[in-house]
């Protein structure tokens, strides 16, 4: 059992405080806090949470929490995780790690030299759809990989959020938001990326909120919109990438990976389950032998909104010393690999990534839902 601390109680957290309740009993929670203390007193009252504390540093201080989770926004992730490992504990922090790549080396060199670990978010790759598709990958059923296309393309996020000025600022944008998603389901079905090259464009220079309570506000612009990329890997496939704020509607699908024996139709990467949406129970994959799809059954756990999951493996490797499946190796890597995109974006040169990543293990089908 690992005691698990919030800091930042907002439009993510629900699941979250779901999931610490009803599916991963190996987590406990003992309090959070949040700069609006009538969220973190609703959470409290919504889950009977033993404690509210007045601000993260009051968290930071309670002996009784081994981990923190950071939900608060991207641009302050780095406030936040590095205060927590100042004070002593293992973080677990949403994406992206940091809101550059100066600040995700700071705190990956801090956690080494305090001997803890930081690890984050996402976790979808640990569910039931891309772990099927890794193994589908991993026994040779689309051959080589050759490379792949994968497409977000959305028209931003101010018609639903209820603060969406985040998502335009340093950090935030389609890549650093829904990047990580994807990036992470690539490097665990295919591997380490070698390089990258990146164009970068902002369409609107100031974007309407449409969703309540700051409906008629004006958001200024100040990162990217539409993101395209190419991304080399250690393995010679090749994959682009298109994050966008930008676009109304597409036709393209999420994720398409070929290989020398047909085509892989990856799940949305920003979900658990199989190829439609969450629930489903199969991924689709395009026989070029057979020229027929085929549906193949999901051959693992975690379909549904699993998030969290990512936390129990980190909380269960630390106590148990094995290798985390969520921890920096991974969220450095993927940092890395968007830091250069935008550098390639700015430089107009192909950018070689210093940081190396080896998949870690893959999930256990065999345990019980909510054990890891
Ligand atoms: N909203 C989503 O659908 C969604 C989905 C997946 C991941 N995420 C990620 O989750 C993170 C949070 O997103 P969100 O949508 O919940 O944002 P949000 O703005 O709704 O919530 C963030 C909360 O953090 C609090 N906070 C900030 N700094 C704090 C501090 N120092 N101490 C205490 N509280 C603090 C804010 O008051 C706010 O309540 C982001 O990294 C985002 O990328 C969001």
């Amino acid at each position: 059992m690992m005691n698990v601390g919030i800091v930042g109680v907002g439009c993510i957290s629900g699941i979250y405080l779901k999931n610490l309740h009803e599916v991963f009993h190996e987590l406990k929670l003992i309090g959070v806090c949040d700069l609006i203390r009538e969220r973190a007193e609703k959470a409290q009252k919504d889950w009977s949470i033993p404690k509210v504390y007045d601000d993260m540093h009051e968290l930071f201080a309670d002996p009784e929490i081994d981990i923190v989770l950071n939900l608060t926004r991207p641009y302050q992730h780095y406030e936040v995780s590095k205060a927590a490992l100042l004070a002593g504990k293992h973080v677990y922090s949403e994406k992206p790690l940091g809101a550059d790549l100066a600040e995700g080396e700071e705190l990956v060199a801090l956690a080494k030299e305090k001997g803890l670990i930081i690890g984050g978010a996402p976790d979808t790759f640990l569910g039931a759809g891309i772990q099927t598709c890794r193994k589908l990958i991993e026994d040779g059923v689309i051959g080589d990989v050759i490379g792949g296309r994968c497409v977000m393309a959305s028209h931003g996020v101010e018609s639903w959020h209820p603060d969406p000025d985040f998502y335009y600022q340093r950090g935030g944008g389609p890549l650093y938001d829904m990047g990580p998603y994807y990036i992470t389901m690539l490097t665990n079905i295919i591997g380490g990326v070698k390089s990258v090259y990146g164009y970068a464009r902002t369409s609107y220079s100031t974007r309407l909120i449409t969703a309540e309570p700051h409906v008629g506000e004006i958001i200024k612009v100040n990162t990217p919109t539409h993101i395209e990329s190419f991304l080399t890997f250690d393995s010679g496939a090749v994959v682009s990438l298109l994050t966008s704020f930008d676009i109304y509607n597409t036709r393209q699908t999420n994720v398409e990976i070929y290989g020398t024996k047909g085509t892989l139709y990856v799940p949305d990467p920003n979900y658990f389950g199989g190829t439609i949406n969450s629930g489903a129970k199969s991924v689709t994959f395009f026989n070029g032998e057979t020229k027929k799809a085929v549906e193949i059954p999901l051959s693992f756990d975690y379909s549904n909104n699993s998030r969290c999951l990512g936390l129990a493996d980190m909380a269960k490797a630390i106590e148990a010393g094995r290798a985390g499946r969520t921890t920096y190796r991974q969220t450095f890597h993927v940092l890395e690999i968007m830091a250069s995109i935008m550098k390639s974006a700015e430089t107009g040169a192909p950018v070689t990534l210093k940081s190396h990543f080896d998949k870690e293990a893959p999930m256990d089908p065999t345990l019980p839902t909510g054990v890891l």
